[in-house]
């Protein structure tokens, strides 16, 4: 069986329902945001303040490069890893890419209480939301299968998810 791969915007439950999805199918998750902290020995966050985005971005690349290499795995990604053509080259090649969709309004409600994303700690964080997610929905088009997430449960989202994986064979 090929990789279940998931991507979207932050809040959008990747991690949540990698979980429900793994557990389905009695799979192995991996969080590619939760080896780059152990890898690195350091928290997301901090990586942003004392190294920056740039640096983030070349071992998240790393790390999906080296994630990529593992079979019959479901993998998290971190909502920007779209954005390079190599992380995406990569992740495509290894198995089916399922992107999960919700509302800017969603979006800040799941993440509004968690300090955990350095890109939403902004005065305006909704409309920071907007614009990015704005950007990155060509990015995000490029999966092989779009899932909105809205009003769902995460065991009901992965169900879907398997159901969709198996009309496409
Ligand atoms: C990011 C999303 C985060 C994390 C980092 C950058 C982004 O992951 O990789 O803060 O650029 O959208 P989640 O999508 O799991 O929150």
């Amino acid at each position: 069986m090929k990789n279940v791969i998931l991507i979207g915007f932050m809040g959008t439950g990747k991690t949540e329902i990698g979980r429900e999805l793994a557990q389905l199918k009695g799979l192995k998750l991996i969080d590619v945001d939760t080896e780059i902290e152990r890898l690195e020995k350091m928290s997301i966050n901090d990586i942003f303040k004392y190294f920056g985005e740039e640096k983030f971005r070349a071992v998240e690349t790393e790390m999906i490069e080296k994630v990529s290499r593992e079979e019959n795995v479901i993998i998290s990604t971190g909502g920007g890893a779209v954005l390079k053509q190599q992380n995406m080259d990569t992740l495509k090649k290894t198995g089916i890419v399922i992107c999960l969709m919700a509302t800017p309004e969603t979006i800040l409600k799941r993440t509004g209480n968690s300090d955990e994303r350095p890109l939403l700690k902004v005065e305006k964080p909704l409309e920071k939301i907007n614009e990015l997610l704005q950007f990155r929905m060509p990015y995000y088009e490029q999966a092989d299968i779009m899932i909105n997430t809205e009003e769902k449960s995460p065991l009901q989202i992965a169900e879907e998810i398997i159901d969709k994986i198996r009309n496409m064979k």
